[in-house]
């Protein structure tokens, strides 16, 4: 006989004072293994119950030979009695489970067999996956648990990290050492396992009990939060929060003293600001290495002047933020200064904590587990880059493509001469709903790279794994072309949206063979095509990839493709309807314009636009990603033996049929900077995999390798943004705004001084004025938005009326209805003023004069006007 297998499983089943539920429970136990037909043994690991749970065991064992109590001293909680019952176990696969009732031991068969067959490492009884339910819950339990659960999102990929209810092998919970205490056992197991440990989920049906009572409270709950924290890196408890705070205070008084003291003997605001500041943070970071985190700051090997740099990083981006926050709350949400400050404040410290708890002095946990890290690591960047876009979307002018956007939703229609109507219509919607402001103009821009940072998330995680997804939204968040993309307001916003749902849906079609995904195709190219055509170069990808791929052929005889196509054809119709009835204006705008001109070689150009989109380092790591051969090669072999081949060409086809046009377009026109934008969103996951994944055993050289240069690339954007950002909202001390700034700052205070200078002209006897700006549409679309109809409306159109090209203000005023009017024209150069064909349209020209626009009381730019009289066309 087989002795080894003699025993199957060993089920165990913690107990602390369930007496009453130990029979009932041995009873449908028993029955379920005889019927499955399971050799097991059960151990009931008691944790020193007094209401005679054992003496029941030992009644119960006479009729199971199979049951054996093993008894702890009960000093270390329900995970130390389940380790217990583990050291004492002989089968290889355990499985845990309650002894209330709670888990049906019907479902056991299903929870062990992964395990035989080796298609998992570990098998849970889940309430949240279909099929599970708790249906004796009320719903405020229902959504702690739910709450509780959604905190280990980050951390886990299973629906139900809590659940007590689960087979694994032996050696793998004995592997978790005596660390894991209270309920948390199966989460410990989870998270440690990383991305490669096999989980799967079997739906349970999840009963109260009916007798005894639940052990589980308040401060099981908090160990749980805690617990998270900890998992996720951080040496983060009441003591550390407080010593952290207190060192802060302390900073905050040296800070103050030493700023006034050198004021005092004489250095001026700029340098005794900044000495002082570092003095505060070399104190703070001293006291928090000797105290608030001695016991995490040891076991580090870094030198402490390096560590005392990146802290200062840390500080660095916290004042960024500060900066933001304060302004974004003062200027944008009229908040007095005095309470801006605490917002200011609190935002800072969250960022300085974070970042000194869990990346200057982290657990020595989280020094293991690469996956972890580089998750939380990516969860902080997405977190800042997102706050400081929502600080400052609401506090700095429009840009002035942004304001002849928003121009476009005051001339609602089905499509424009330069583009698609996407742009108009989401920020038509997001100012009816929320009134005309900076804010709302941007809002939209911020969703849209929300959801393509959905898209991507999932796209990842489809074809590599969890912690690949989330770096991938973390290169989203700092890659600058995403940066911006989500930053400010331009028809790439929904552009790249529709793009990462189109390549998310088609890897849901082509590699998961998901039918009902082409109609998600076809929504994401409709859309997409309602947003900028370029997405139309998904088109010949797509066939493409259906030719190329063996296992996708099938799909040409299949109508999905097809309706797909005529579904997002539907979707694009109102374009098509536009430009039926406007002469195919948007068309030939955008095929001759594109194409014509003198033929000039500018791969180089287009090669130096990926460099600043991408960074340097972002642009090698596309490459490598794109690489036939070498080591990504291996590593995707390695990870997907059957797959590597379909998700190198899947990434290659989507990345490089669409990159090959404006590679032929650059050998002989000029291409645009942000053009090669959505191309890169195919490689994305895969570079994202790359550089969070090393292979075994090269963690020190290999790993080093991979992490410096992308923790630089991304810290180091964010502190351009940051700083970026903080200078214009709040400009350096010492470094004042350059002298002749109007952009993008000033706008607004240009605004009002066109205003001011149309009424006095205006009240000196003249008739109304029509307003235009001399230059394609900046000046117009910007006067048109800082525009304050309180004071009466401005009437404005643009150069066309002296012969110039202004787009579609041409259409929105056209010459004809400005006959007769006196024209005030404006400029920031004098030049276009001064040319002789204006005449031509004029009865009489008015002198050239030059305005200044102030900000704050100081010169900051200047413009020229010059009156036209009597238009004549
Ligand atoms: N040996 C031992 N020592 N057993 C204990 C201890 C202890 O300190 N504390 C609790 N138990 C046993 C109980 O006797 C019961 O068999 C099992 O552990 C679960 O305890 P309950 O008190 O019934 O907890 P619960 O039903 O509130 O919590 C269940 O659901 C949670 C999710 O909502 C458990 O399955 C948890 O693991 C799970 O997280
Ligand atoms: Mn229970």
């Amino acid at each position: 006989m087989n002795t080894k297998n003699e025993k199957n499983i060993s089920i165990i089943i913690p107990t602390l004072n369930e007496a009453e539920n130990i029979p009932p429970l041995l009873h449908r136990i028993a029955q379920i293994l005889d019927s499955h037909c399971i050799p097991a043994e059960i151990l009931i690991a008691d944790g020193g119950s007094t209401d005679g749970t054992q003496s029941r065991v030992h009644e119960a064992a006479r009729h199971y030979p199979q049951v054996r109590l093993i008894q702890s001293d009960g000093k270390h909680g329900l995970a130390g009695d389940v380790r217990y019952g583990a050291e004492a176990a002989t089968a290889d696969i355990v499985l845990i489970m309650d002894a209330d009732g709670s888990h049906p031991p019907e479902v056991i068969p299903s929870l062990i067999q992964p395990l035989f067959q080796n298609a998992a490492d570990m098998v849970l009884g889940s309430r949240y996956v279909p099929g599970g339910d708790t249906p004796d819950w009320p719903w405020a339990r229902r959504l702690a648990s739910r709450a509780a659960t959604l905190c280990a999102w980050p951390l886990v990929s299973v629906r139900d990290p809590m659940s007590g209810f689960f087979a694994v092998r032996r050696k793998q919970l004995l592997e978790l050492g005596s660390t894991a205490s209270g309920f948390k056992i199966g989460l410990e197991l989870m998270v440690r396992g990383g991305d490669s440990f096999r989980i799967q989920e079997v739906p349970i049906v999840f009963r109260d009990r009916e007798l005894g009572y639940s052990k589980l409270g308040i401060k099981e709950t908090l160990a749980y939060c805690k617990q998270l924290l900890v998992l996720s890196g951080g040496t983060v408890s009441t003591k550390h929060g407080l010593r952290f705070s207190c060192v802060g205070l302390a900073g905050l008084a040296l800070d103050a003293a030493v700023f006034n003291v050198l004021l005092l003997l004489g250095l001026g605001v700029t340098g005794s600001h900044i000495l002082s500041f570092a003095a505060a943070t070399l104190s703070n970071y001293t006291f928090n290495a000797r105290w608030s985190f001695a016991d995490t700051a040891g076991l580090s090997q870094e030198s402490s002047w390096l560590r005392y740099a990146r802290y200062f990083l840390v500080c660095i981006m916290a004042l960024f933020l500060r900066g933001a926050v304060i302004s974004a709350l003062v200027q944008g949400a009229q908040w007095p200064p005095q309470a801006a400050i605490f917002g200011g404040i609190a935002a800072a410290t969250l960022v300085n904590f974070v970042g000194t708890a869990f990346f200057i002095f982290p657990t020595s946990y989280a020094r293991k587990n690469t996956a972890i890290r580089w998750r939380v690591f990516g969860l902080c960047i997405i977190a800042y880059a997102v706050a400081l876009r929502l600080a400052f979307s609401g506090v700095v002018d429009l840009i002035p493509e942004e304001a002849y956007y928003w121009q476009y939703s005051q001339n609602l229609a089905l499509g424009y001469l330069d583009h698609p109507p996407m742009v108009s219509w989401l920020i038509w919607l997001s100012t009816s709903l929320l009134g005309k402001s900076e804010f709302a103009v941007r809002l939209p821009a911020l969703l849209c790279w929300s959801g393509a940072a959905i898209f991507m998330f999932h796209l990842a995680k489809n074809l590599f794994d969890k912690t690949s997804a989330f770096f991938a939204v973390a290169l989203m968040a700092v890659l600058p072309i995403y940066f911006g993309m989500g930053t400010i307001m331009t028809p790439d916003a929904p552009l790249y949206a529709s793009w990462a749902g189109c390549l998310y849906f088609l890897e849901r079609a082509l590699m998961a063979q998901k039918e009902k995904a082409w109609w998600g195709v076809g929504l994401c190219l409709g859309l997409g095509m309602l947003s900028k055509y370029t997405i139309a170069l998904l088109g010949p990808a797509i066939l493409a990839f259906l030719l190329l791929d063996k296992n996708s052929r099938h799909w040409l005889t299949r109508p999905e493709p097809y309706l797909a196509a005529v579904f997002a054809l539907v979707l694009f119709s109102p374009v098509i309807l536009w430009n039926a009835t406007h002469d195919w204006a948007s068309f030939a705008f955008q095929g001759t314009r594109r194409w014509s001109g003198d033929p000039e070689f500018s791969l180089h150009v287009l090669i130096g636009s990926v460099l600043v989109l991408l960074t340097p380092v972002g642009f090698v790591a596309a490459l490598s990603a794109l690489l036939p051969k070498g080591w990504t090669k291996t590593l995707l072999a390695f990870r997907h033996p059957d797959q590597n081949q379909r998700i190198y060409l899947f990434m290659h086809v989507y990345t490089f049929i669409p990159l090959s046009v404006f590679i032929l377009h650059s050998l002989q026109g000029d291409p645009k900077l942000n053009w090669t934008g959505p191309v890169w969103l195919a490689v994305l996951p895969c570079m994202a995999w790359i550089m969070s994944h090393t292979p075994q055993g090269t963690e020190k050289t290999v790993g080093f390798l991979q992490r410096l240069p992308w923790r630089s690339t991304a810290v180091g954007l964010l502190l351009l943004y940051g700083g970026v950002m903080y200078y214009i909202l709040l400009g350096f001390p010492g470094l004042a705004p350059v002298k002749e700034m109007p952009l993008p700052a000033a706008w607004e205070e240009m605004g009002q001084r066109v205003e001011q200078l149309a009424g006095t002209i205006q009240t000196q006897g003249q008739d109304r004025l029509l307003i235009a700006g001399m230059d394609k549409y900046f000046i117009s679309s910007q006067i048109s938005f800082y525009d304050r109809p309180e004071n009466g409306s401005m009437d404005i159109s643009g150069q066309h009326l002296v012969g110039g090209n202004s787009l579609m203000w041409s259409k929105w005023q056209p010459a004809k209805s400005a006959w007769g009017k006196n024209i005030l024209m404006l400029s920031f150069e004098r030049e276009e003023l001064e040319k002789a064909s204006i005449a031509t349209h004029f009865a009489a020209l008015g002198k050239i004069q030059k305005q200044p626009v102030l900000k704050k009381s100081k010169t900051v730019t200047h413009f020229y006007y010059r009156i036209g009289y009597q238009y004549t066309g």
